[in-house]
C-alpha cells in the first residue's frame, strides 16, 4: 500500500478494511488492550509517516495530535462518531487536516435506544427485573410497579436534529404522545409528520396528537412528561440541564440523555433523583465517562447503560465504513470528501449549509 492509514481501534465488519486495502492503503489497526488511548499512545501510532487516522470519541483530538499527524504527512482524520466534541476542528484546520464524522447511519439506532430508555423508565422495567431475579415476587398485586402511561402524555425533545426528530417520530407515532420541541431551527418535516398523523387519528375517531415548537427550553422542561436531550455538546450546551432547570420539571417526569454526558450537571441530577423519587432518568452517557458521579449507581429511579446508543451491528459497520470513506476520500482526492471540514455544525436537517 502506498498510503499508511491508522485505526486507533478495531471496528466492526470487514467492509471498511477492504475499502482501504483495495485503494492502495496499508492499514494498521491498534489492538492495544487499553480501552482509552492517551495522546502519547496515539502520537506513537502516528509515527513518522501517516496519511490518515480513524479515531474514537474517547480520544482527545487537539493541537498535539493534529500537529503530529500533519508532521507525519497526514491530511485526513475521521471520528467514528457523529459527535465531535472530542475534536478541535480549528486545530485540524490550522494543520491542514480534514475532519470527518459519521452522521446518518446512527440516527435510527440512537433514537431507538432513547425510545427504549423512555419505555423502560416509564414502566420501571429494570427495577421490576431486579425484583424478579431477587425472588421477591410473591404474587400479582394492584399496586406492583405501577408506572406511567405514555399515550396522551407529552414528549419533549431538546435538539430536534436528525436523532431528536427520529426519536420524536417514534414516540408520537408509536405511543400517540403529543410533541413539544425546542431547537434553534424549525423542524418542518417533523411538524408536518405530527400534523398528518394527528389528522389520521382524528379521521379514525381518536384523540389527535399535537405539536408545539417551544420558544424557550424551559417551556419544554415545564410541560413535557418525557424529555429527551439531543443537542450537540459545546460551550452553549454544557450543563444545559442544571439544578434550576431540574426543579422546573414535573415531579413525575422522565429525563433521557443519549447525547453527551456534560449536557447534564450530574451532581445536581443525583440530588434531584434523591429528593424526587417519582422522577426517573435513563442515561446512556455520563459527565466523566467511564465514571458515574457518586450516588447515581444506587438510585432506583435511574437506568444507566454504557454509551451504547449507536450499538447495532448495522450501524457500527456503517460508521466504520463512513469513517474509512472519509479518510480514503481525502487521501485520494475524491471531490465529495475534499471539503476541509466535512463535519456538520448544524443540529437540524433543515439548517442552511455551512457558509
Ligand atoms: C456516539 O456517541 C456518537 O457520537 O456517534
Ligand atoms: C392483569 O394481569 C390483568 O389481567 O388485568
Amino acid at each position: 500500500g502506498k498510503y499508511r492509514v491508522v485505526s486507533t481501534k478495531p471496528m466492526p465488519g470487514t467492509r471498511w478494511i477492504n475499502l482501504l486495502i483495495e485503494q492502495d492503503c496499508r492499514l494498521e489497526i491498534c489492538t492495544q488492550k487499553k480501552t482509552i488511548l492517551s495522546v502519547e499512545d496515539i502520537i506513537s501510532l502516528i509515527g513518522d509517516k501517516c496519511d490518515g487516522v480513524i479515531g474514537q470519541l474517547t480520544e482527545d483530538w487537539g493541537e498535539k495530535l493534529f500537529s503530529a499527524l500533519s508532521r507525519a504527512g497526514g491530511k485526513a482524520f475521521s471520528n467514528m462518531a457523529v459527535g465531535y466534541n472530542n475534536v478541535d476542528v480549528n486545530a485540524a484546520n490550522k494543520y491542514g487536516v480534514a475532519v470527518g464524522n459519521t452522521p446518518g447511519v446512527l440516527t435510527e439506532t440512537t433514537a431507538e435506544l432513547a425510545a427504549s430508555l423512555s419505555l423502560s423508565a416509564a414502566r420501571r422495567i429494570v427495577e421490576a427485573d431486579e425484583f424478579m431475579r431477587a425472588g421477591l415476587y410473591d404474587g400479582w398485586l394492584p399496586h406492583l410497579f405501577v408506572g406511567n402511561l405514555l399515550k396522551g402524555q407529552t414528549v419533549g425533545v431538546i435538539g430536534a436534529g436528525r436523532i431528536g426528530s427520529a426519536y420524536a417520530r417514534m414516540m408520537v407515532e408509536g405511543f400517540k404522545m403529543n410533541l413539544i420541541y425546542y431547537d434553534l431551527y424549525q423542524a418542518t418535516r417533523l411538524e408536518k409528520f405530527v400534523t398528518a398523523y394527528g389528522q389520521f387519528l382524528k379521521a379514525n375517531g381518536e384523540q389527535p396528537v399535537t405539536w408545539k415548537r417551544a420558544s424557550t427550553m424551559e417551556e419544554v422542561l415545564r410541560e413535557a412528561d418525557v424529555i429527551s436531550l439531543h443537542p450537540v455538546l459545546d460551550k452553549t450546551t454544557y450543563h444545559l440541564v442544571n439544578k434550576e432547570r431540574l426543579a422546573m420539571m414535573k415531579k413525575e417526569a422522565i429525563l433521557i440523555n443519549c447525547s453527551r454526558g456534560p449536557v447534564i450537571d450530574e451532581v445536581a441530577l443525583v440530588e434531584h433523583l434523591k429528593a424526587t423519587p417519582m422522577f426517573r432518568v435513563g442515561l446512556d452517557v455520563f459527565e466523566d465517562e467511564p465514571y458515574m458521579k457518586p450516588g447515581l449507581a444506587e438510585m432506583k429511579n435511574a437506568i444507566v447503560v454504557p454509551h451504547i446508543a449507536s450499538a447495532s451491528k448495522w450501524t457500527r459497520e456503517g460508521m466504520a465504513t463512513l469513517a474509512a470513506l472519509n479518510v480514503l476520500g481525502k487521501i485520494k482526492g475524491y471531490p465529495i470528501w475534499s471539503d476541509p471540514n466535512r463535519v456538520e455544525p448544524f443540529l437540524n436537517e433543515n439548517a442552511p449549509p455551512p457558509a
